[in-house]
């Protein structure tokens, strides 16, 4: 049984259904699989379009949790999946990445005594402050086999005492869906993508962008967003100052236009004549916008790491990452500037200058999956013969 249930999953997933399928197809013994979508996003945009676009097949299951506080989406889905758990008996419950969904499901799944697999495991951004840290912290803490992205992470899992036994270094899953994609993204139109997807209610802005001539932002962390000095500072920066270097094309998320909303920056944001506002996007249209994009400014993980394989030098608005090496100290393409306008402003100038270098770290090669599929076999196999 695996979990998905924001959208930064669905890509994580879409390759491991794939292997599952490449696996039963090579004949030998078989694998019945259970998707189970806890629904912590729900909107076209955020969830179903991407089960089209990536292939994954619906959910056979979907908890529907929806929104709330953190206490009402961590336990509702916690309630909810323990009856699932008990209807279909899995072997094995594979979580991925941090989102509220992986804590709440790895919770469950060990408390009905099944094996949990974590992919994504070992990250560490070292901040208790984010919630996805605690949901790693504890999944990883729960988890029977911890299938790493980088050797980064498996010496934060060595350093808190995971036996050696558990570690399994896969590579990152996320790239088997950026290699499979790049092709078929590659031939899309900027002006095509934006216009598809550009928010009503702007006035008439440039969309013929070409290539290496606008920033691509996007930005929903609490820390960023949830506090009205700070987002009015980087809004400020972004409009007055960084748009003067170059046009931004932002996505936006749901969380940030409700923060924007709130704290009276929406209508000067909306009318900006060099920011352009995007709905949420589709997988296949961010791979193209980012593939074109001159510079990304983001507080997204999954970006951090498409930049470094797709070469964009990135602003990182954090002030820490659970993935080090995206950043520039370890060959990768971002530098984390946090929210602090001081610091963005000298990043941006340098970066600003920076050619795009491609760089992929060891195992992102696009065949993670398949290697996750045979840990979790030969694992099994292992249980069995003890
Ligand atoms: C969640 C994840 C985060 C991930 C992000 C990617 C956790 C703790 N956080 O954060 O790690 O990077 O997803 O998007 O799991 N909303 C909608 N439509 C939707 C989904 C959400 O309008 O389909 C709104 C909700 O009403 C809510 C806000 O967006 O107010 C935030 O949603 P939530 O799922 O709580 O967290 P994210 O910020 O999306």
């Amino acid at each position: 049984m695996s979990v998905v249930g924001a959208r930064p999953n669905f890509m994580k997933i879409a390759p491991f259904i794939q292997a599952i399928d490449r696996h039963n197809g090579a004949g030998g013994e078989q694998i019945d699989h259970v998707l189970v979508h806890t629904g912590q996003h729900y909107d076209d945009r955020m969830s179903a379009s991407f089960f089209e676009s990536l292939g994954i097949p619906a959910p056979d299951v979907n908890l529907e949790i929806g929104s709330g506080s953190h206490g009402v989406q961590l336990g509702q889905t916690m309630m909810a999946f323990e009856p699932v758990v008990v209807e279909h008996d899995p072997d094995w419950i594979v979580v991925v990445g941090d989102v509220n969904a992986t804590l709440s499901c790895s919770v469950i799944a060990k408390r009905l005594k099944k094996k949990v697999a974590h992919i994504e495991a070992g990250l560490r951004s070292g901040d208790i402050g984010m919630p996805e840290e605690i949901n790693r912290l504890v999944t990883d803490r729960l988890s029977d086999l911890l299938l790493t992205p980088d050797r980064i992470s498996g010496e934060n899992l060595a350093r808190e005492g995971v036996p050696e036994e558990r570690i399994r270094f896969v590579g990152n899953i996320m790239i088997d869906t950026l290699e499979k994609s790049r092709e078929g993204a590659a031939s899309g139109i900027v002006s095509e993508i934006i216009r598809a997807n550009v928010i009503g209610g702007q006035p008439k802005k440039e969309i013929s962008l070409a290539d290496n001539t606008y920033g691509l932002m996007t930005m929903h962390r609490p820390s960023n967003v949830d506090h009205r000095p700070i987002l009015t500072a980087l809004m400020r920066f972004l409009m007055d100052e960084a748009t003067q270097r170059l046009p931004l094309v932002w996505a936006l998320h749901p969380r940030t236009r409700k923060q924007l909303q709130a704290f009276g920056l929406w209508d000067e944001v909306l009318s900006h004549p060099r920011l352009l506002l995007l709905e949420p996007i589709g997988y296949h249209a961010m791979l193209r916008l980012n593939m074109g994009a001159k510079i990304m400014l983001t507080d997204s993980g999954g970006l951090q790491e498409e930049c470094c394989v797709l070469g964009t030098p990135c602003l990182t608005l954090r002030f820490n990452t659970e993935r080090p090496i995206t950043l520039r100290e370890h060959g990768g393409a971002s530098v984390l500037v946090g929210n602090d306008v001081e610091h963005i402003r000298r990043e941006l100038d340098a970066t600003l200058n920076l050619p795009n270098r491609p760089v992929s770290p060891e195992y992102w090669d696009g065949k993670t999956a398949d290697r996750i599929v045979a840990a979790i076999m030969a694992t099994t196999r292992q249980v069995v013969a003890a």
